[in-house]
């Protein structure tokens, strides 16, 4: 932080949010908030006698609240800038309440109450999401006491207690008697690889390496304390981690396999008793320890929803933004020119968040160096004499990368390359084929159904899938020498959201028996959101078969990933059971009832020539 405050051709804006991006790849514009200090931060020297009058006692929050601050203070030791900051929630204020003590004390003069919001603009070429995480909150684990017990702390507050900089000036004492205690308990996943509703599913990645760093730091302060750590499995994968368990264990630190079921507190002692079921040795245990420390896990950012509408991220199921690609660009985000680093993207570690910050700043500054994009060939076209102005385009865009006009001035929907990233949902929801893609137009998709239903159709399954996912998968099943129907035949989109309304009426009026349009899973489309157009069209359509006597189930949608070969190839088989329960007649009504309901469409030119009439 220090170095990125000294940087000359860093700018550091802190205390203050960004309250509006807009543009694209190598040309966002981003209009920052930056809040009222109230204090001349270039002018104040830190000398903390504004500090010294100041009235009001808060809890501090970078002390976890074991110590308190003042309303004019310093957030934390290394902030940058080394600058007092005037909380204005707390403070009296200037107003007829005010005390003004800190005005006084100030020699320099540095405090100005009258100091208002700053909106500050900027271009720029690339972004960086690097939000950080929030701590999960224990308390609704009421049998670990978290709200009942005060010697119950989370792993975060041990952090503070045992820190040299930290309330106690890091003596390790418990908070009911500010005594050292002789016996700790470390309980781990709390709120982490959860399945019975509370906390998460995920694995917090950090908790285990950091119990078993405390546990070598408490060891080395007071050698005579006793520690235990109740456990699922250590994590100790990564350099010098397995080293650091090894020692801890010699160290004389009881790991005990079994997640404790309840914490009481002694009557007399305070002392806390664990009832844990030890499933390696196989029996019901007591333990008693004068302090527990809560394992938690990390969250995504609370205002992470904030920054995911800002820049129209995605984010997996477990709240945290969605890479580009788990494998090949893991540091990128879907839209183009937005890289991430640190716990944004996942929960990491402090050496792996450093090296997706440098890797992000390296993307990033490839990116700048080269000063050109160079983009997909895979982008939308238009052709503006078929628009009627819906505005439908735009709306369903994940990249907002189709900007409309105004309709009185006939200005047209602008399509902007560098932004667009070809997922197709623009083209397949245009209702009047506006819009087209590059090298998967109407005319080359609706010619490979041609071909593919040339012969025999009623013995096909026509499946559409996705490149990212859903192909993948196929060729997962066949690496993985997975048996499944010769009947199936397949056209690859490169977004599930790609598959037009017409394409599957095409499809039956050729004869297919049935059509399968498969995707990635929700969080995994590869487009943010455009799967979700996908399910909404595909069910729109499940209703007008309905309507014209067609069986919806002809029409199937399934979600299948990359990695699920099994799940293709079984897929497949059950559509090939359903297909042999499509008959020649049924096949020959479809094609009859869709030959009946063919509808031209309306282009703007032929909505203006009966405006005219
Ligand atoms: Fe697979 Fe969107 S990329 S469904």
């Amino acid at each position: 932080m220090m170095d990125a405050g000294r940087h000359p051709r860093i700018k550091l804006l802190t205390y203050s949010e960004i309250e509006e991006i807009s543009g694209f790849v190598g040309n966002f514009h981003v209009k920052v908030r930056q809040k009222a200090r109230y204090v001349l931060a270039g002018d104040c020297t830190a000398c903390g006698e504004c500090e010294k009058v100041c009235p009001i006692v808060v809890p501090d929050e970078y002390q976890q609240g074991f110590s308190s601050r003042r309303a004019i203070y310093i957030p934390f030791p290394q902030a940058v800038p080394s600058a007092y900051i005037l909380d204005s929630r707390n403070c009296l204020g200037n107003n007829p309440l005010a005390c003004g003590k800190c005005l006084e004390a100030c020699d320099k003069k540095c405090i100005d109450y009258d100091m208002r919001d700053e909106m500050l603009e900027f271009n720029v070429g690339t972004v960086i999401v690097a939000t950080g995480m929030d701590v999960y909150d224990p308390s609704e684990y009421d049998e670990y006491g978290y709200r009942s017990f005060q010697n119950v702390i989370t792993s975060m507050e041990f952090e503070r207690l045992i820190c040299a900089g930290g309330p106690t000036g890091g003596h390790f004492v418990r908070p009911t008697d500010r005594k050292s205690p002789k016996s700790v308990a470390f309980i781990q996943c709390v709120g982490s690889r959860s399945t019975n509703g509370r906390g998460n599913p995920y694995c917090s990645n950090i908790c285990c390496m950091n119990t078993v760093k405390d546990t070598l730091l408490l060891h080395d302060h007071y050698p005579d304390v006793q520690c235990k750590v109740f456990y699922l499995d250590i994590r100790a994968f990564g350099k010098g981690f397995e080293d650091l368990y090894r020692r801890s264990k010699e160290a004389g630190v009881q790991y005990i396999r079994g997640l404790p079921g309840e914490v009481t507190e002694h009557p007399e002692t305070g002392n806390l008793v664990l009832t844990v079921e030890n499933t390696l040795a196989g029996r019901i245990e007591r333990h008693e320890a004068e302090m527990v420390v809560l394992s938690v896990g990390v969250i995504p950012r609370q205002d992470s929803e904030v920054v995911h509408k800002l820049l129209t991220l995605s984010r997996t199921s477990d709240g945290f933004f969605l890479e580009a690609h788990p494998k090949l660009k893991p540091v990128d985000a879907p839209t183009q020119g937005v890289y991430f680093a640190g716990c944004a993207e996942s929960p990491k570690d402090i050496k792996d968040s450093v090296t997706q910050a440098g890797a992000a700043a390296a993307r990033a500054s490839i990116l700048l160096n080269a000063g050109k994009v160079r983009i997909e060939a895979i982008t939308s076209s238009l052709d503006e004499e078929l628009c009627n102005f819906c505005n439908r385009c735009a709306r369903v865009c994940p990249f907002h990368a189709i900007t409309f006009g105004d309709k009185k001035l006939a200005l047209y929907p602008r399509i902007i390359e560098a932004a667009c990233m070809g997922c197709g949902t623009c083209s397949a929801e245009c209702p009047t084929d506006t819009i087209s893609m590059r090298h998967f137009s109407d005319a080359q998709i609706t010619a490979q159904i041609d071909a593919l239903l040339a012969s025999n159709p009623q013995e096909k399954i026509l499946t559409f899938a996705c490149n990212w996912c859903s192909y993948a998968g196929g060729d997962n099943a066949g690496i993985s020498r997975l048996q499944y129907p010769p009947s199936v035949r397949l056209i690859r989109t490169m977004c599930s959201g790609r598959v037009d309304e017409d394409f599957i009426l095409h499809g039956f009026k050729l004869g297919a028996p049935i059509i399968l349009i498969s995707g990635c899973h929700f969080a995994d489309c590869h487009y943010i959101n455009a799967v979700t157009w996908t399910q909404q069209r595909v069910e729109k359509l499940w209703t007008k078969l309905d309507k014209l006597g067609i069986r919806p189930e002809r029409l199937q949608l399934e979600w299948i990933s990359a990695a699920e070969g099994a799940k293709f190839a079984r897929v497949m088989r059950e559509l090939e059971e359903l297909r042999k329960q499509v008959t020649k007649e049924e096949i020959a009504e479809t094609v009859k009832v869709l030959a009946r309901d063919t509808k031209p469409k309306i282009t703007r030119k032929q909505v203006d020539a009966v405006v005219e009439l």
